[in-house]
């Protein structure tokens, strides 16, 4: 009943606002908030269709599942935990999965998803906008999920300045994010990694023209750490506030100019400025965007137009990455996927014989639940051969064939449905480019094996995958989406709404209202 009079009254407030476009924001006028915001929290349980209309529907996938996590952080009694999982329902053991945000999006072609708003009235129109006729500098910041960054990037796409304060030790005894203690770590060094990409960056606050800050998708409190900061910067030093959307992000680092032409000679970062129009990759192109969160194969239309072509049924590679790491008793701090691609070097990736997920389907959807099992059972029947308890105690021989193996029937099911989708989209759209994207993304194996779907077709394909550092969570690539969108303004979207700045939390009306 509490629960119906909370909603009840949060429908009341969110409907008694006026619509964003007449809203001016009387404290600071460069930020929107869109306070009829709403966000739910473990959305694993989403159906696809669900998520979809949300994306279209242009609210952002906010998701923390890690409850498990949780309670054995704050638990130690082992007799309440043993209770506690026997009385779990199916949907609270589905709750269950450790790890991060997954989105299950699935290939819809007519499903553009417009992170400005179908009508793009959503959000309104920002004065104070960087000059765009000179360069500019933004400072991005990024707190999604276990990393804190922070990064000054200059409109033409040189990296001046970042910072990164990892947070792997600080999860690695719970084998996942811990997103009660993301938070804190996030807290604690949010200002240190602003300063020093500051620092590095020779400049100080009012010397950056903008600020961008991701605003999801994520983990909700955590988001809410950058968030909250970006907007207080925002306020006091009367900057632009831009929203970020943490897969658009992710996307145009295949965009950002390569540095390695002309940096200095010592790596430092040379002081002409490059042309501000150049980019490394030109809409329209393919984008595979493999992360911890998201699987999806996506048409990218230009900025804010993003057509899902192919999404995940259930767990993400990156995810899948995470979980066999695990299994293997491997390092999870951060993601298990360098674990896992550094073990499987030693294996025979032919040696265990693993099904390739969706065989029958024949489109470009994806599905790693299955092969996650199959990997499990494949490690027990080694355990049961070998004598051995668990799976961590095989020798380095057999996990590293089992590693091996995953990885290969993991990128075996990338190829084919990446595959597929490269031939719709060249036969439809004429497009032959591709953006890999995404923590994993850093694979080298799958950035082999792509490069080699790429150059063999019949008509070669042009590849982009952005450098490894890159592609794994970091400030960047908020400072750089943000910079994108300040670059299209009013040309590529509709007149009148130059910044879209999305602020997924509902802050008191006062706010949002001059
Ligand atoms: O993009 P990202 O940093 O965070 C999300 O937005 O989810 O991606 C993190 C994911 C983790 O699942 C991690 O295990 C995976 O990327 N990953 C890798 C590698 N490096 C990171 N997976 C396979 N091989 C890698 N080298
Ligand atoms: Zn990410």
């Amino acid at each position: 009943m509490a629960i119906l009079a909370l909603l009840a009254s949060a429908i009341q407030r969110v409907s008694s606002l006026p619509r964003m476009r007449d809203v001016a924001c009387a404290f600071v006028p460069h930020i929107v908030e869109r306070s009829s915001y709403s966000y739910r929290c473990n959305d694993v349980c989403d159906t696809g269709s669900s998520i979809l209309k949300r994306l279209s529907s242009n609210t952002c996938h906010l998701a923390s599942s890690i409850d498990i996590e949780e309670s054995n952080a704050t638990s130690n009694n082992g007799k309440n935990k043993k209770k506690k999982t026997s009385l779990q329902s199916g949907r609270e053991k589905r709750r269950k999965f450790i790890g991060l945000a997954k989105a299950v999006d699935r290939g819809q072609w007519e499903n553009t998803y417009q992170p400005g708003g179908e009508d793009g009235c959503s959000f309104e129109a920002k004065s104070g906008l960087p000059n765009r006729d000179k360069p500019f500098c933004v400072l991005g910041i990024e707190s999604s999920c276990d990393d804190t960054g922070a990064a000054i990037i200059r409109s033409d796409g040189r990296i001046l300045g970042e910072s990164l304060a990892s947070q792997h030790s600080i999860h690695e005894e719970w084998g996942g994010v811990v997103p009660g203690l993301a938070k804190t770590a996030h807290e604690e060094n949010i200002d240190r990694v602003i300063n020093e990409a500051l620092q590095k960056a020779n400049m100080e606050l009012s010397g950056v023209d903008a600020i961008g800050v991701t605003v999801g998708p994520g983990l909700e409190i955590c988001l809410r750490v950058g968030c909250n900061r970006a907007r207080e910067l925002a306020i006091e030093y009367n900057k632009p506030f831009i929203g970020v959307h943490h897969l658009e992000a992710h996307i145009l680092m295949a965009r950002i100019p390569t540095e390695k032409h002309d940096n200095n000679s010592d790596g430092s970062v040379a002081d002409e400025v490059r042309d501000v129009s150049s980019r490394a990759m030109e809409f329209p192109f393919l984008a595979l965007l493999v992360s911890g969160g998201h699987c999806q194969i996506l048409k990218c239309l230009g900025i804010g137009r993003y057509s899902i072509v192919g999404g995940t049924l259930d767990d993400s590679l990156g995810e899948a990455f995470d979980k066999t790491a695990r299994l293997l008793g491997l390092p999870v701090g951060g993601g298990g996927g360098p674990a896992v691609e550094a073990l499987a070097k030693d294996g025979d990736p032919k040696s265990v014989t693993l099904p390739i997920p969706l065989q029958k389907r024949k489109d470009c959807d994806f599905s790693y639940a299955g092969l996650k099992t199959a990997v499990r059972l494949a490690a027990e029947k080694i355990c049961v051969e070998r004598g051995v308890e668990t799976v961590a105690e095989l020798p380095h021989e057999d996990k590293a064939n089992i590693a091996a193996s995953f990885q290969n029937v993991a990128f075996r099911h990338v190829e084919i449905r990446l595959g597929r989708a490269m031939d719709q989209v060249q036969e439809q759209d004429g497009i032959k480019t591709l953006a890999v994207v995404g923590g994993v993304a850093a694979n080298k194996e799958l950035r082999r094996r792509l490069d080699a779907l790429c150059t063999e077709r019949s008509e070669p394909w042009d590849m982009l995958v952005p450098p490894p550092r890159l592609c794994t969570d970091q400030g960047a690539m908020s400072a750089w989406a943000a910079v994108e969108r300040i670059m299209v303004g009013s040309s590529d979207l509709p007149e009148g709404h130059e910044v879209f700045a999305r602020y997924p939390f509902s802050l008191s009306s006062t706010d949002g209202e001059g």
